[in-house]
């Protein structure tokens, strides 16, 4: 494959973009600052990450003279919250240059938490947020890099999965879950934009539902245009094509990490894999009930009942590989069939649960019953 070099001295400022693009994924800090006269500050950096472990420190790189970083040199403080997928209009928006005495937070309607060892507020929203005191900060050209010591660090506790930093039955740390976290990534500009127009179709679809939504809507929610939206997906009916898939998708990845999980823990028995693998499955209808609702809700684009018909044969096709079921025995096959049909019924009943506890005993009573049925 022949490459392309690129001098930094020749492209001049052209590095930055290339950087940007190349240097990929990046998490997000949402930094909060309180300025010397009491206005809280909020902003997305994306130049983020661990800067050391003893002491335990993060940086940020300011990209110019901007509030954040004079904020953060002036009082000596600040706080990152993790940036999520549902924030990210949010969090586009105090990317916004508003004047240094508006405050993001009431800008932009994102609720502050007080923190509990520094004076600028956390995101409420936000499931994690690292206090942090400046231990160091470094001039490089026009940018400065800000390093803080983490002197708090406060975690929600519903994602983890089960005793926070305690220890599993196998003796392994329990720490947050990627799948509850939910962590939004730089990804470059077109996975950027791809993103932000997926999400935007999330919320607009699931108030909306298919038919009612509009394209307008979705793009001005996403900050795009018209163009990139066709650019990107074609039209609203792949939009929500490419919405049912990247769902599947994350479905399929948690029911496979939790059947793995249960292999490294031992267990061969091809049903308790399936429960394992099926429990991980109705989790994630709850934790992305508003697209099983809407799914669910019926009334896609022309098609899609095609769509999930195939979805669901593969899944049927997966579960008999799971179970080990004799192709040839026609009451092997009948039970896969049964028990991938109560499988989809019980996700669907998981996502309108009024609340979590009861998604999860709903959730344990059908996998109970599957147990019986199978075993
Ligand atoms: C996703 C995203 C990531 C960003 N990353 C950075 C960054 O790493 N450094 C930076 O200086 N600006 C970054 N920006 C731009 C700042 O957030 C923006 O300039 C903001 O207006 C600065 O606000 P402030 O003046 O209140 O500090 C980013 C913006 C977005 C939307």
């Amino acid at each position: 494959m022949p490459r392309r070099d690129f001098d930094p001295a020749e492209l001049g400022p052209q590095i930055y973009p290339l950087l940007n693009s190349v240097v990929v994924p990046r998490p997000i800090a949402w930094v909060s600052t309180t300025s010397p006269t009491g206005v809280d500050n909020l902003a997305p950096h994306s130049f983020f990450t661990i800067a050391g472990i003893d002491p335990a420190v993060v940086q940020f790189t300011s990209v110019g003279e901007k509030d954040s970083l004079r904020n953060a040199l002036a009082t000596g403080e600040f706080v990152v919250s993790l940036c999520t997928e549902p924030m990210l209009e949010q969090i586009n928006a105090t990317g916004t240059d508003y004047p240094a005495d508006t405050s993001e937070f009431d800008a932009v309607g994102v609720t502050r938490e007080p923190s509990l060892r520094v004076a600028p507020p956390r995101v409420a929203e936000s499931p994690v947020a690292l206090e942090c005191r400046l231990h160091l900060s470094l001039e490089l050209g026009d940018c400065t890099v800000v390093i803080g010591r983490v002197v708090h660090a406060a975690v929600n506790t519903d994602v983890f999965d089960g005793e926070p930093m305690g220890r599993d039955k196998d003796g392994h740390l329990i720490l947050p879950e990627i799948s509850r976290l939910k962590p939004l990534a730089r990804l470059g500009r077109a996975a950027t934009t791809r993103a932000a127009l997926l999400a935007a179709a999330r919320e607009i679809f699931a108030v909306s539902g298919f038919a009612e939504a509009s394209i307008a809507d979705v793009v001005a929610r996403a900050g795009a245009s018209v163009g990139s939206l066709y650019h990107h997906f074609g039209g609203k009916a792949e939009l929500y094509l490419a919405l049912f898939e990247d769902y599947q998708e994350r479905q399929e990845a948690r029911a496979a990490s939790a059947v793995k999980q249960a292999r490294t823990a031992g267990e061969r028995e091809p049903l308790a894999l399936f429960l394992a693998g099926s429990r991980a499955y109705l989790e994630g209808c709850w934790v992305e009930r508003d697209l099983a609702r809407l799914f669910l809700a019926g009334g896609g684009p022309p098609g899609f009942e095609l769509v999930t018909r195939r979805r669901y044969r593969a899944w049927t096709r997966r579960n008999a590989a799971l179970l080990s079921a004799d192709t040839d025995d026609v009451s092997a096959d009948a039970l896969v069939l049964v028990l991938t049909t109560v499988m989809s019924e019980a996700g669907h009943e998981v996502a309108v649960c009024e609340d979590e506890p009861s998604s999860q005993r709903l959730a344990t009573d059908v996998l109970a019953l599957i147990a019986r049925i199978a075993g």
